[in-house]
């Protein structure tokens, strides 16, 4: 098989959640420049609209809120019925966390403290980052069982998934750690029906995520400075592990964490007060 031939998603079903922005929209622009069929879901009307437009005639957009149960089913099987069947599902919409209990500098920071923390923002969090990643995956390995030809679902965790830091908020570092850990799981049971399940594990990319904090030359040096490459990524550089993960470039692949987060996770733990 040539590489070409390894790397092809012309004409697959792809669904991507949170494709408005950001990483989402990455994993979207890739899989119709490659020539599959892809439906955006996301709760951000106008950027979608944007999004869709700039994409182009293989992009269909919905808009919904990926914690509503019901509307992300109907729009699973609104895309299987549009696209022709499931086989690359991206479970990849998620928010921030808020602050973390320290602030860049090392200084502890009071609205980010366990005991402060808001009850209604640790369930937002939650419901997006951790439980729609669940429903999403489960609507996927629906669709992906009945038509019986295989899969790869993929779902964007993060390095958070792996360690513990005081600056990301904290609700942030459970959900993440819960989504690779459903990966593995889910990995394991799907695995018989050809179904390929992974986790995408970035470190900081320039997104929207936090306000586009990584946008901000002066709110990513902490980032930039625990980096092995000593910089953040651009949304570009997500695509080639995209397309791995999505064609049967990867076909042995599944269960994976695949980290792609210019060495940030090796830099030693910082001090604590
Ligand atoms: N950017 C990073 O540095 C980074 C690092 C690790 C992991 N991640 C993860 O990558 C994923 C994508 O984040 P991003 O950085 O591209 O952020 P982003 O804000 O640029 O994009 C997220 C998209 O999801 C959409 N969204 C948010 N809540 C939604 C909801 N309830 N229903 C439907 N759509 C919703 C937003 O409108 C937006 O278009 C998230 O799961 C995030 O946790 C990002």
């Amino acid at each position: 098989m040539s590489l070409d031939q390894m790397f092809d998603v012309t004409g697959k079903s792809v669904i991507v959640t949170g494709a408005a922005y950001g990483l989402g929209r990455a994993y979207a622009e890739i899989m119709a420049e490659r020539g599959a069929k892809v439906t955006l879901i996301d709760n951000n009307a106008q950027a979608l609209a944007a999004t869709v437009a700039a994409i182009g005639p293989q992009a269909t957009g919905v808009l919904l809120d990926v914690t509503d149960r019901a509307a992300l089913a109907a729009a699973f099987d609104q895309a299987a019925a549009r696209q022709g069947g499931v086989d690359v599902v991206f479970a990849n919409a998620g928010v921030d966390a808020g602050p973390g209990f320290l602030t860049p500098d090392g200084a502890r920071n009071p609205d980010g403290q366990i005991d402060a923390l808001d009850d209604a923002h640790w369930d937002k969090v939650i419901a997006i980052n951790l439980t729609s990643v669940y429903d999403t995956m489960k609507l996927a390995a629906r669709h992906m069982k009945a038509q019986g030809r295989g899969g790869s679902i993929i779902a964007t965790s993060s390095i958070a998934a792996f360690y513990v830091d005081g600056i990301v908020g904290t609700p942030y570092m459970p959900a993440k750690a819960g989504v690779s850990h459903l990966v593995k799981q889910l990995a394991m049971e799907l695995g018989r029906f050809n179904i390929r399940v992974n986790a995408i594990c970035p470190g900081p990319f320039i997104t929207n995520i936090a306000g586009g904090r990584m946008a901000n030359v002066e709110d990513r040096q902490a980032f930039v400075r625990w980096s092995c490459l000593r910089r953040v990524a651009e949304t570009d550089e997500i695509k080639p592990l995209a397309l791995y993960l999505a064609s049967n470039a990867s076909s042995y692949v599944t269960g994976s964490q695949m980290v792609i987060d210019g060495g940030l996770i090796l830099r030693p733990a910082p001090e604590l007060d």
